[in-house]
């Protein structure tokens, strides 16, 4: 049994779960889903994208909301897109969709139904489709006009860390790409980002076991069993991830919401030490609505836990548009302390399973 259980923590290259190693693989995995985008592929997905009638996002969970943090890279260089659930798609305004349309579709599996699905649906309608997928030879794949890996490496935990962050350097690059043809980005600009990747990468390794630490201490004093993650701007998504990180890993009710919303209702389920999580917004004018929302939950006893440079647990700098990747670890790693300490099967939660297939 001794031996069974060395072996298993050598698989995890010596940490206690895959979820932890996963999130200590960030850092490298960021670079190599840089450095694996094909500049052919990127332009000619990006040309795809910049020509098409109409442009939809795709996926479930987690992929959704690395899908719904591209449309405001999109916004930005004049395209609007249109983020739906995967498992929405088909009930959507499907004549909308016909020769012209793109579909983005995202997958870390690649073999998700409700994907798949959908995207059968669209290609019959004849749009075409971008797939990003972690998985090579998946079903997306197969099915995709063309495709952009994701290549965070294999991830083991069913809660999705590595692939998220990667999918996100994805989206970016996609929409960096598609704006160099619109003349509102140049080469200057693929540069950057380059060197932003590079940073942030460096900067994560370097103060993830910090951030690990904050977390755990932090874990050990949350005792109620729901609490909220707020944000706004384009860490809005994180807020709906990491409220979907804390369900799976530490079976913890959780709900992410705008942050202006959590005063048109939510505030009233809160009281002397219910948990709210805000992650300070990226954007400079929301600053005047975060300072007062935490003052008016401080104001009703909440236990406030702050995600920023100088907050209660401590992300690195980056650049706006990357910030949705410096500020989800610290979620991930709460969420998984949360779990440590409830003793709960983190990589493996109850009743989930890494691809949903039905
Ligand atoms: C993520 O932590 C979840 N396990 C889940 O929401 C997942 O993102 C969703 O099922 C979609 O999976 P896919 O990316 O493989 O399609």
């Amino acid at each position: 049994k001794r031996v069974k259980y060395k072996e298993e923590i050598a698989e995890k290259g010596g940490f206690s779960h895959f979820m932890l190693k996963e999130i200590y693989d960030i850092p490298s995995a960021l670079i190599n889903s840089y450095t694996s985008l094909m500049e052919k592929y990127l332009t000619l997905a990006s040309m795809i994208v910049y020509g098409a009638k109409n442009v939809y996002v795709i996926g479930n969970g987690t992929s959704l909301h690395a899908g719904l943090i591209s449309s405001y890279y999109f916004s930005e260089i004049g395209l609007n897109i249109n983020v739906v659930s995967a498992a929405e798609f088909p009930y959507y305004a499907l004549d909308n969709i016909s020769t012209g349309s793109v579909i983005i579709a995202i997958s870390q599996s690649g073999e998700t139904t409700d994907v798949i699905r959908s995207v059968k649906i669209a290609k019959q309608r004849g749009a075409v489709i971008l797939g990003i997928t972690n998985s090579v030879g998946s079903r997306l794949a197969l099915e995709s006009n063309v495709y952009l890996p994701i290549t965070a490496g294999p991830e083991m935990a069913v809660p999705a860390t590595k692939t998220f962050t990667s999918t996100i350097v994805v989206l970016k690059t996609l929409a960096t790409y598609t704006a160099l043809h619109s003349g509102k980005k140049d080469k200057k600009d693929i540069e950057e980002l380059r060197n932003n990747i590079e940073e942030l990468s460096k900067q994560v390794s370097i103060k993830l076991p910090e951030m690990e630490k904050q977390a755990e201490n932090i874990a050990e004093k949350i005792e109620k069993e729901s609490l909220y993650v707020s944000s706004s701007g384009i860490n809005y998504p994180i807020a709906l991830e990491g409220a979907l990180k804390f369900k799976e890993a530490s079976m913890t009710h959780a709900e992410g919401m705008q942050l202006g919303e959590l005063l048109h209702g939510p505030i009233v389920l809160t009281n002397k030490g219910y948990p709210i999580i805000l992650i300070k917004p990226a954007e400079e004018q929301t600053e005047d609505l975060y300072n007062k929302i935490v003052k008016s939950i401080k104001d009703r006893g909440s236990m406030i836990i702050t995600i920023s440079n100088e907050g209660d647990i401590t992300t690195v700098n980056t650049t706006r548009d990357l910030t949705p990747i410096s500020n989800i670890i610290p979620l991930q790693l709460l969420a998984y302390k949360l779990g440590v300490k409830k003793g709960l099967p983190i990589d493996t939660p109850p009743g989930l399973v890494k691809a949903v297939i039905i």
